[in-house]
């Protein structure tokens, strides 16, 4: 194995890496961006086209070793990139996608071009697009969105000056294609706020990181309390359930549902709180017998006083999946996901302390559904 550090998508990445890895395999299987794709694997169709260095680069060719100190941006990466948004806007517009295999290595290339060529005519598109291939033949769609960005393109842009270069957002990286993560409708103080912070934990390699927080009206005491309830938190965790709970050890079992795939991830977890900072952490870890799915994970919590009263929950989701169930671990597809539950257990957990009664769990299947169709509803710009 070979010690790594590079930057991906914003954020400084190590790692440990056999030297054969692949960068393609290194982002899809360790680094858990699924949106680079793996068609050919010999260099030939595109599909796995990264930027390194900003240089656009196919990554089933590069050696992730071969990569020390440099810079990587995967489609995952350009959140606020407003070359990017016009690229994504063009192709739905413009039909030039059908399976979407190609889309990600597409949309890179394309950016490339877009940027570098200002003038470019269809002729010289098609050009530059040799190094791309589409297998649903899709090539008259693709050169139209082209065309048509560059026709939107600023003024500078088209004089032959790059539009300024967003930063690449730091990891958990942005959702693709259209998608915008929004904040929940759990707090719409949300949206005015800084992110959750870091907690100080450093990211696991290979895992998956959340920062998020949720309001409640109860003040940080009686929060604190709440959070020490721990058959309380479960009935209010959507699709949790607990079987025991000994002196900060906890058995259950968590079920949830993405699309045809649906998983009961039984499993073991220890809880420790400090009182004094009102914080704890949840860690522990799981697997789905029937369906092979592995989750391994941590949740760190703080509960601070909110300013007009009541108290705002702060939280970092340190996640890792295998299984079936990783196909669906795209960070913004989770951070939604995570978004609508976290929006759930507060609304279960006020309504619990309101009443006595805690709220009866809600199924996570019926989150997976509600995220698909915030998601619909974005993409086709009907808001969410
Ligand atoms: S998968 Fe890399 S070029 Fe085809
Ligand atoms: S849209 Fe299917 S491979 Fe290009």
């Amino acid at each position: 194995m070979t010690r790594l550090a590079l930057r991906i998508n914003g954020a400084a990445v190590e790692a440990e890496v056999e030297p054969r890895t692949s960068l393609a395999d290194f982002l899809r299987l360790e680094q858990r961006l699924t949106g680079t794709h793996l068609g050919c694997e010999h260099g030939v169709c595109g599909a796995c086209t990264v930027l390194i260095d900003g240089q656009p680069a196919r990554s089933c060719i590069t050696f992730a070793v071969a990569l020390e100190g440099r810079e990587v941006r995967t489609v995952e990466g350009f959140d606020g990139d407003p070359v990017m948004a016009k690229l994504r806007q063009a192709f739905h517009e413009e039909h030039a996608l059908q399976c979407g295999f190609c889309t990600s290595g597409m949309l890179i290339t394309a950016r490339d071009i877009v940027t570098r060529l200002a003038a470019a005519d269809e002729r010289r598109i098609r050009s530059e697009l040799a190094g791309n291939l589409c297998r649903c033949t899709g090539y008259m769609g693709i050169v139209n969105a082209l065309l048509r960005t560059l026709g939107e393109m600023p003024t500078e842009a088209r004089l032959g000056k790059a539009p300024a270069e967003a930063a690449p957002a730091a990891r958990p990286a942005a959702p693709f294609a259209g998608f915008t993560a929004k904040p929940s409708a759990a707090s719409p103080a949300q949206a005015a706020e800084a992110p959750a912070a870091s907690f100080g934990l450093p990211p696991e390699p290979g895992w998956s990181r959340i920062a998020d927080h949720f309001e409640l009206a109860t003040g940080p005491r009686e929060a604190w309390r709440l959070f020490g309830d721990v058959p309380r938190i479960a009935r209010a965790m959507p699709g949790a359930e607990l079987e025991e709970s000994e002196g900060g050890k906890l058995k259950g079992r968590m079920r949830v549902a993405f699309g045809p795939i649906k998983a009961s991830f039984a499993g073991t977890a220890t809880l420790v709180r400090e009182e004094a900072a009102m914080s704890g952490r949840l860690e522990g870890g799981g697997s789905d017998e029937r369906g092979g799915s592995r989750a391994k994970g941590r949740v760190s919590y703080r509960i601070l006083p909110r300013a007009g009263g009541g108290s705002r929950v702060e939280l970092l989701f340190d996640y890792q999946l295998q299984g079936p169930l990783a196909q669906f671990a795209r960070p913004g597809l989770v951070k939604d996901f995570a978004q609508q539950l976290m929006a759930a257990f507060a609304r279960n957990l006020e309504q619990g302390a309101a009443a006595a009664e805690a709220a009866a769990p809600l199924k996570a299947g019926t989150l997976f559904w509600s995220v698909l169709w915030t998601r619909i509803k974005r993409l086709f710009g009907r808001g969410g």
